[in-house]
């Protein structure tokens, strides 16, 4: 197998794939996919089989320099034989890290199995911890599914799921209320509470209604409770890390609308139809590699399209910087996957 070219040519390393399993999810959060959005659902035979996946992995993307993967969805407990697939990257001797990211409401039945397969660290989204509050952002017209969230994040920390982190996108007037609480889940435990701006991706209606909260002033907000210092917590994020004084987990802040962080960004996004992504915030230089390894082009020369937009990563990144603006979306952050 070829050495990995990537490292060195450019700089960060982008060595951080995120790859989505699946374009749907069980949730239907307000602030990730509009409530009138009618979206139209990948058909299977467009999503990446196992073998697939496994293929790009080791042969395109781990030459060129990948060994950080996070699967991400729509919702990629969604997707059938998940454990397996954990289980097979996982094996491979280059993968360094395994992450998931998961709204969590299939995880009590899973983490186990999930861990046992190799999966060693997860993310899971807690907008509320009032049940009403978190059934209003994920659209729940039923039953609450608080607790078996709730359940779900028991489960991973007891089998040993480590860093566990809990991502809460702050939206005003819906759940900023809670950032105090939230916030003091770090202290008794060693869990990761990451507060994430709100950002405009598919869904300008409501960031036209509700806005974003500064994570500076949620900070602040928690000095005044508690005092803060700065922390640390394995990740590949954006994340700015701090902690309150004896907690014994983090305070993540991820601040993508008031800090552009496009300057150090090491990743790019897979889609669950074989989409290639540079970057979150535009569609520009994007790889169809699905068709392209279905239609027999030889992965020699899928490693060099790859290459060559690692390569142009850097300029596609400043383009955004440059223009402070987001881009144009033909997908919802449930189908790029976050
Ligand atoms: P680790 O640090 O490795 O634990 O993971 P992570 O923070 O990258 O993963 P997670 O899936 O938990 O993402 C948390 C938030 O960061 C999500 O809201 C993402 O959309 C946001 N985020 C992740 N990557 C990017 C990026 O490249 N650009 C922007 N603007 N936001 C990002
Ligand atoms: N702004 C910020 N974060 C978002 N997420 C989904 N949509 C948005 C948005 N519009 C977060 C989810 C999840 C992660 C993958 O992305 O809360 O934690
Ligand atoms: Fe919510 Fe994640 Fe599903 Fe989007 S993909 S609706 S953020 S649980």
């Amino acid at each position: 197998m070829a050495a990995p070219v990537n490292a060195g040519t450019i700089s960060p390393v982008v060595d951080y794939l995120r790859i989505s399993l699946i374009d749907r999810c069980n949730f239907r959060c307000q602030y990730c996919i509009p409530d009138e959005a009618e979206l139209e659902y990948l058909r299977q035979q467009e999503v990446l089989t196992n073998a697939e996946l496994l293929q790009l992995l080791q042969d395109v993307f781990i030459p060129t320099g990948f060994t950080r993967f996070r699967l991400t969805g729509g919702e990629p407990l969604l997707r059938p034989g998940v454990v397996d697939l954990v289980r097979q990257i996982a094996a491979l001797p280059q993968t360094q890290d395994l992450s998931m990211t998961t709204n969590g409401f299939l995880l009590a039945g899973m983490a186990d199995e999930l861990y046992r397969a190799g999966l060693r660290r997860i993310n899971i989204s807690l907008d509320s911890l009032e049940p009403e509050t978190f059934d209003r952002i994920i659209g729940n017209r039923g039953r609450t599914r608080w607790q078996q969230v709730w359940e779900g994040i028991q489960a991973a920390y007891a089998v040993g799921f480590n860093p566990l982190k809990l991502n809460v996108v702050v939206i005003p007037g819906v759940n900023d209320h809670e950032v105090l609480d939230l916030a003091a889940l770090s202290i008794d435990r060693e869990w990761h509470v990451r507060f994430i701006e709100f950002m405009p991706i598919g869904n300008a209606h409501l960031f036209g209604q509700q806005g974003w909260v500064n994570s500076e002033d949620l900070r602040q907000q928690i000095r005044q409770r508690w005092g803060l210092t700065g922390g640390q917590v394995r990740g590949n994020g954006p994340a700015d890390v701090f902690q309150i004084p004896g907690a014994k987990g983090t305070l993540g802040f991820i601040s993508q609308m008031s800090e552009c962080f496009c300057d150090r960004c090491n990743r790019m996004r897979l889609s669950a139809d074989g989409w290639l992504r540079p970057c979150l915030l535009n569609e520009t230089g994007q790889l169809d590699l699905k068709t392209a390894l279905r239609s027999g082009v030889p992965l020699s020369e899928l490693r060099m399209q790859v290459q060559e937009l690692l390569n142009a990563k850097p300029t596609i990144n400043f383009k955004m910087r440059e223009s402070g603006t987001t881009g144009a979306y033909s997908r919802t952050m449930s189908q790029i996957g976050g």
